[in-house]
């Protein structure tokens, strides 16, 4: 079985926490873009998506499925969203399709976030993928500096500017064992817009698919 087979398979798990006339939040990725798809092809009705990136949007408008701003829409109760690392409690590294900022928004905004993966993405500790960082341009440098400083070796994603109008750094050499206090200290930089550590507002729920089916994970106590 195919990394994109096994990623459809977790999305269609997630199908099951929808519920028929639901507002639900919709992140970013191919992962995602399966879950839209079976979602329209297969899934409960919903009212309305809050997404998380223009991407996700057109493909929703395309769906037929209404998109509305988190303002008026208030407290979700679902939101699903891919990963590009996931540890044993949940936390994740994300950002690697550059949406970070509106799904930490997103996620923040959800009762409940239904993460889905592949097996792949499944890690002891955060770190070998690059974390990514949404920076305001003119603080790039710096703040380039100070990740150094960390350890880390950040690396200018390439004629990448976000949906806010931002660039992102992208991080090597972090290894994050203790991904709480490393957000908490890179959130606090003058210039950072996001880090694309999801560990203080974890995933409630991990689906992962993988060749032998799928399973759902809650956080390791
Ligand atoms: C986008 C993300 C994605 O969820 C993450 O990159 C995983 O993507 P994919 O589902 O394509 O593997 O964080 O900003």
């Amino acid at each position: 079985m195919s990394q994109d087979d096994a990623k459809r398979r977790a999305a269609e798990a997630a199908l099951a926490y929808v519920h028929e006339g639901d507002t639900i939040g919709v992140g970013t990725g191919s992962t995602v873009n399966h879950f839209i798809e079976l979602l329209d092809q297969k899934g409960p009705r919903i009212e309305a998506a809050v997404s998380s990136s223009e991407a996700s949007t057109e493909r929703l408008r395309a769906c037929g499925i209404k998109v509305r701003d988190l303002n008026q829409a208030g407290a979700l109760d679902l939101y699903v969203d891919g990963a590009d690392e996931a540890d044993p409690h949940l936390r994740l590294i994300k950002g690697g399709g550059g949406a970070l900022t509106r799904e930490k928004i997103v996620a923040e905004a959800s009762r409940r976030f239904v993460c889905i993966v592949d097996e792949s993405k499944c890690v002891r500790v955060l770190g070998d993928f690059p974390l990514p960082v949404e920076v305001i341009p003119m603080a790039r440098s710096m703040i380039a500096r100070k990740l150094v400083g960390m350890g880390g070796q950040p690396k200018l994603r390439e004629d990448v500017t976000t949906d806010n109008g931002n660039v992102i750094l992208d991080v090597t050499g972090l290894r994050l064992t203790d991904p709480v206090a490393v957000e908490q200290e890179i959130n606090q930089w003058p210039g950072v817009v996001c880090v694309g550590l999801f560990a203080r507002r974890g995933a409630d729920l991990l689906i992962v698919g993988s060749a032998s089916g799928v399973e759902t994970r809650q956080a390791a106590s």
